[in-house]
C-alpha cells in the first residue's frame, strides 16, 4: 500500500462523512425539495447539487487543484480525478426511503484506486484503497463468501436494454438467486461487500455510481468487474461471489 493511496482513502472517508451528515439533515427536511426529472426515471433535486458543491469544496480544501468529475456539476475524466456521486439513490432520498448514499472515489486512468461510500441513515461507512483491503466504520472488513439466502441486487436504467435485463434476471432465477432492486447502486455494492447479498450488477451506468463501491467489493475479495461498454462512456459493474460470476458470465455486457 502506498502512503498516497492511504491518504486518499482517509480523505475520502472524511469527505463522505461530512457530506453524508449534511445530506441526512437535508433528508429530514426533504419535503422542501422538488423532484426534478432529468430524463425518464432519473431524478435530481437541489439537495444533490448542494451536496456535490460541499464535496467539491472539501476536496479543494484537502487536496487543492485536483481534477473532479461529479454527476451534477460535470468535469472531464482525464488522467487522475476524483469521481463523485453526491447522492446515489436520489429517488429513495426524495421518497423518504433509507437506501441512499454518498460516493467519492479517486480514479487513475478511469480505474478507482481509493474511495469511500457512506449510507448515513444506516450509519454504514465503507472505504478501501487498492491492494490494502477495506474498512467498515473504521475497522478492517474481512472477506466475505455467499449471503445466507442467495440474493442478488440489480440496478436498471434507460441505457440497459430491457431484453438484456430479462436475460440476466432469467439466468439469476435459474441459478436460484432471489432478485432485489434497491434503486441505489451504492447500497447494492455496500451490501455485497458486507456479505448480505451475493452481489450487485448493472449495465449502462456511470462511473460515479460504482467507482468506490466496486473497489470496496474487490478489496473484500469479491469478483469485481467495472467494464467500459463502449457506449457513451457507460459502464457495466458486476461485483459478487464466484457463483454469481458463473451464473451470468456468458451474457451480453458481462461476458
Ligand atoms: C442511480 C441509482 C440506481 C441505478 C442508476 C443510477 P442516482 O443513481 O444508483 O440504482 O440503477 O443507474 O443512475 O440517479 O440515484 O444517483
Ligand atoms: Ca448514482
Ligand atoms: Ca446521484
Amino acid at each position: 500500500m502506498t502512503l498516497e493511496l492511504e491518504s486518499r482513502r482517509i480523505a475520502a472517508v472524511k469527505i463522505v462523512k461530512l457530506a453524508g451528515e449534511r445530506a441526512k439533515a437535508l433528508f429530514e427536511q426533504r419535503g422542501r425539495f422538488l423532484a426534478e426529472c432529468k430524463a425518464a426515471g432519473e431524478f435530481v433535486s437541489e439537495a444533490d447539487r448542494e451536496i456535490e458543491d460541499l464535496i467539491r469544496e472539501e476536496i479543494n480544501r484537502e487536496l487543492p487543484g485536483e481534477n473532479i468529475v461529479g454527476e451534477e456539476r460535470g468535469g472531464s475524466p482525464d488522467g487522475d480525478f476524483w469521481c463523485v456521486d453526491p447522492i446515489d439513490g436520489t429517488s429513495n432520498f426524495l421518497c423518504g426511503l433509507p437506501l441512499w448514499g454518498v460516493s467519492v472515489a479517486y480514479c487513475r486512468s478511469g480505474t478507482p484506486i481509493a474511495g469511500a461510500v457512506f449510507l448515513p441513515v444506516l450509519d454504514t461507512l465503507l472505504s478501501a484503497a487498492s491492494g490494502s483491503g477495506a474498512h467498515l466504520n473504521g475497522t478492517a472488513l474481512r472477506s466475505k463468501t455467499s449471503a445466507p439466502v442467495p440474493t442478488v441486487a440489480i440496478g436498471i436504467n434507460n441505457n440497459w436494454n430491457k431484453g438484456a435485463i430479462r436475460s440476466v434476471e432469467d439466468a439469476l432465477l435459474e441459478n436460484q438467486f432471489e432478485i432485489v432492486r434497491y434503486r441505489c447502486a451504492v447500497a447494492g455494492l455496500a451490501f455485497a461487500a458486507l456479505g448480505r447479498l451475493d452481489g450487485y450488477l448493472e449495465c449502462g451506468l456511470n462511473l460515479w455510481d460504482a467507482a468506490a463501491g466496486s473497489l470496496i467489493c474487490s478489496e473484500v475479495g469479491l469478483v469485481s468487474r467495472l467494464e467500459n461498454t463502449g457506449t457513451n462512456g457507460k459502464i457495466a459493474v458486476l461485483a459478487g461471489t464466484q457463483q454469481l460470476q458463473s451464473a451470468i458470465g456468458s451474457l451480453t455486457g458481462f461476458e
